[in-house]
């Protein structure tokens, strides 16, 4: 008999800390959700009376509309805070900010922050659950949850399943993420990109590395092209962006040499036409968007979780 998989824990920091169970239960409590945001009424009560509040201290477009999405979609109060619309401009830590509103009995808050580690520090001070958005270069585990489900949905099993991260590797909390879970699920991972741009010490982390963006492609039945992140880089790491793109560039011409049934995928936001060309981007192997609608039933997911909602399953509130 085999033992069901229960959730324990408060927060969510990042797929380092969470079991091959535990990232399964995730990945099939999204299952369940995704559903609900193909209804024609786009909500169930799972969370209501719960509340939800995420604080932004760096730019977010999807990650932040789509968990916003995934709280309504589950009936839950939001408030959103921004780094230009919080006290923290007047001088506040971010411990005191997240301590005031603690005590206006908030459920969950969701951070995204340019310091690793601030998560951590957050779900140490606070009884809210706490679930991590991104903290500077260190993880990103709903980006790499969803990575790994879109993965999941298309290609099976992730058991031996050739996935090639390529790009800038050293700045990227994603390829953490993303190489956390897959090796618990038993991928086989590559990473690819310019040596200044490879931590050193990484295969400590079970993964391969190449230089040789060819060869990547070449065994790759999933290709995760990551952003260039200028704003992280504090000095130029390689020479030019036009050698960047003539030596790791994903384009039409280098996909020759890929699998038939190669997937394409990218985070967001995308530099077009740096990391991929456009009509790579667009073409019928790319599932960026896919990952984006994935992102809200991943997030519905880990919202239902972390708040031990029994108040509801994903079948609740479906129309008659
Ligand atoms: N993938 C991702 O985190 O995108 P945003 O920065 O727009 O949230």
């Amino acid at each position: 008999m085999t033992k069901k998989t229960v959730w324990t824990k408060k927060d969510l920091l990042g797929l380092e800390y969470l079991t091959a169970e535990e990232i399964e239960l995730i990945l099939d409590t999204t299952r369940s959700f995704k559903e609900v945001s193909t209804r024609k009424v786009k909500k169930v009560p799972t969370l209501r009376g719960k509340t939800i509040v995420s604080l932004f201290f760096e730019p977010s477009t999807r990650t932040r509309v789509s968990f916003e999405l995934a709280a309504k979609r589950l009936s839950a109060d939001t408030v959103g805070i921004t780094a230009g619309t919080s006290s923290i401009l007047k001088g506040e830590t971010l411990k005191d900010a997240a301590k005031n509103i603690e005590a206006m009995n908030v459920d969950v808050v969701i951070l995204r922050h340019s310091t690793s580690g601030a998560p951590h520090l957050l779900a140490k001070a606070i009884e809210p659950s706490v679930i991590n958005a991104g903290d500077g270069a260190h993880e990103h585990p709903t980006q790499g949850l969803l990575d790994i489900f879109t993965m999941r949905e298309k290609k099976g099993s992730l058991k031996g399943l050739k996935v090639s991260i390529i790009g800038d590797i050293a700045h990227s909390r994603v390829a953490r993420s993303n190489i956390w879970g897959l090796k618990k699920l038993g991928a086989d991972v590559t990473v690819c990109g310019p040596s200044t741009l490879i931590p050193l010490e990484i295969e400590k982390m079970g993964v391969r590395v190449t230089n040789d963006l060819d060869e990547a492609i070449k065994s790759a039945d999933v290709l995760n092209v990551l952003r260039i992140q200028l704003e992280r880089q504090k000095k130029a790491l390689f020479p030019s962006i036009r050698e960047y793109i003539n030596l790791f560039g994903v384009n039409k011409e280098r996909l020759k040499n890929a699998k038939k049934d190669i997937l394409i995928m990218h985070p967001g936001p995308i530099n077009r036409g740096i990391e991929l060309t456009p009509d790579v981007a667009d073409s019928e192997y790319s599932v960026i968007l896919e990952q984006v609608t994935n992102g809200i039933a991943v997030r519905m997911a880990i919202l239902f979780l972390v708040t031990g909602a029994t108040g509801g399953s994903p079948r609740e509130g479906r129309k008659k």
